[in-house]
């Protein structure tokens, strides 16, 4: 792997702005060491760490984090407690340094059918970080990409217009620039309704890494491939 500078000092780094992520494997790096899933979902939380302060070091404007999908209520319903502990606990140990370092909470996807201790949580996290004017940590919860499009259709509808940029202004990440890298780790090649829309023109990375496995160095990887590619958006 080619050398990359840990801080391009708060610029776009290879020309990124906002990367994305669907973090997959936790399941799998916790059976490999013969370990309940909830050990690897809570190793997850730590690279959840990790990466949003490695993306804020790095100077991107959005990090977007696909934490639990509107499918996800299939799981059983104690990994769904499970997952659901590890985001309070997130939420109340990380926020005083997300407001220290100038991070921005937001949440995309029905986050207001969680337990209302976890929706206050949210809010006041969203509340105290509003002003907030270097990354974005965008957390995805109870997300999903086709109900977020069906649900800005229905919003420009009924403002009177159906045009791909009315329904982008109602999108859960039109206060967010636009997409430009999605990553998958733990070698699963599909996005699972996730940004199906912003991903319309952004690129790809694939990666087998396991995501408690996943690092800085590997973020790094993948922008600097981003830099790499010729993004034509249709033209020549
Ligand atoms: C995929 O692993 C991961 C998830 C479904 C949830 C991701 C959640 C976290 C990293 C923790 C909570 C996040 C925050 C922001 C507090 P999997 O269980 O599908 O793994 P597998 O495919 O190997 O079984």
């Amino acid at each position: 792997m080619t050398a990359v500078p840990a801080s391009t000092g708060g610029a776009a780094p290879y020309g990124a702005r906002h990367v994305a992520i669907i973090m997959d494997g936790n399941g799998r790096w916790a059976k490999k060491r013969f370990m309940p899933r909830a050990f690897g979902h809570k190793r997850g939380v730590d690279t959840v760490r990790d990466i949003a302060r490695a993306a804020r070091d790095m100077g991107l404007e959005a990090l977007t984090l696909y934490a639990f999908s509107s499918e996800n209520w299939k799981r059983p319903a104690d990994e769904i407690a499970d997952l659901m502990g590890l985001l309070r606990a997130f939420i109340r140990n990380d926020l005083a340094e997300l407001v220290s370092n100038n991070t921005r909470l937001k949440i995309i996807g029905d986050y207001q059918v969680l337990a209302p201790d976890i929706v206050d949580l949210i809010e006041d996290a969203m509340a105290r970080t509003a002003g907030n004017t270097g990354t974005t940590l965008a957390i995805a919860l109870n997300y999903g990409s086709q109900q977020e499009i069906a649900r800005a259709a229905a919003k420009a509808a009924a403002k009177g217009e159906i045009t791909p940029e009315a329904i982008e202004a109602e999108l859960d990440t039109a206060c967010l620039p636009p997409l430009d890298l999605l990553i998958r780790t733990s070698g699963e090649i599909r996005l699972s309704n996730f940004l199906l829309w912003q991903a319309a023109y952004a690129e790809m990375w694939f990666t087998e890494v396991l995501w408690p496995d996943f690092t800085a160095a590997h973020l790094r990887e993948a922008l600097e491939q981003f830099g790499a590619r010729e993004r034509r958006f249709g033209g020549r």
